[in-house]
């Protein structure tokens, strides 16, 4: 079987905890492309070119832990705007999801330009300001020594990353569903998604 559900959103969404439930329950094979990126951000970080980096991406590079640090974090948004490393990372992105046996892969450019012949395609978005207090409170409820209003300013600084580059911008494809996760809890959400994927499953 050939089933891609592509999940595409801004940081903090809760588009991570959607794709991870939605494999969970169908028994789909689940890829967060953002660690791809970060992957390659932490080896720029280490003096490597971030285009080399993208070309010699290794499984391994995935599983390493310190992908979720402010500094990766920040330098991924900057390589993710690199043309070269977007193009070095499709192949891997699209042999995934049409793998057989069905895939869920989240990110920014899923539904658009890895897979737009996804058969469920999903856009989950919130406010900055719900994403920020979201994001502040995984922190450790203190924001990890980060005001509220730095976070906000994080994830503001991130959206205009993400939203305003030139390639594969951050943009809901004209068939995604769009679940606002702003305005219903997270297992609302989840419940939202999964009835769209079982509808639309074969069998
Ligand atoms: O989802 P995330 O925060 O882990 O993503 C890290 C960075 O990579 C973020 O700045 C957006 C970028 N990204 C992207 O450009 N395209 C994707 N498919 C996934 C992530």
């Amino acid at each position: 079987m050939i089933f891609t559900v592509a999940i595409d959103g801004p940081a903090a969404a809760g588009k991570g905890t959607i794709a991870r439930d939605i494999a969970r329950r169908f028994g789909l094979a689940h890829l967060d492309s953002g660690l791809l990126y970060r992957a390659v951000a932490r080896r720029a970080l280490s003096g490597e070119a971030a285009e080399a980096a993208a070309k010699g991406l290794d499984p391994s590079d995935l599983s390493e832990a310190g992908l979720r640090t402010a500094a990766v974090s920040a330098e991924a948004s900057r390589v993710a705007a690199i043309p070269a490393v977007r193009e070095a990372l499709i192949d891997f992105q699209r042999g995934f999801a049409r793998r057989d046996g069905g895939a869920v892969i989240d990110g920014r450019d899923i539904g658009t330009v890895i897979c737009p012949e996804a058969e469920v395609k999903l856009f989950v978005t919130a406010s900055a300001e719900v994403r920020a207090e979201r994001r502040w409170r995984e922190l450790g409820g203190d924001g990890a020594g980060q005001s509220l209003a730095d976070v906000l300013d994080d994830v503001h600084a991130r959206d205009r990353r993400d939203m305003e580059r030139a390639t594969s911008p951050l943009v809901a494809a004209p068939d995604a569903l769009e679940l606002d996760t702003s305005l219903m809890s997270i297992a609302e959400a989840v419940e939202a998604a999964a009835a769209h994927v079982a509808a639309r499953l074969p069998g």
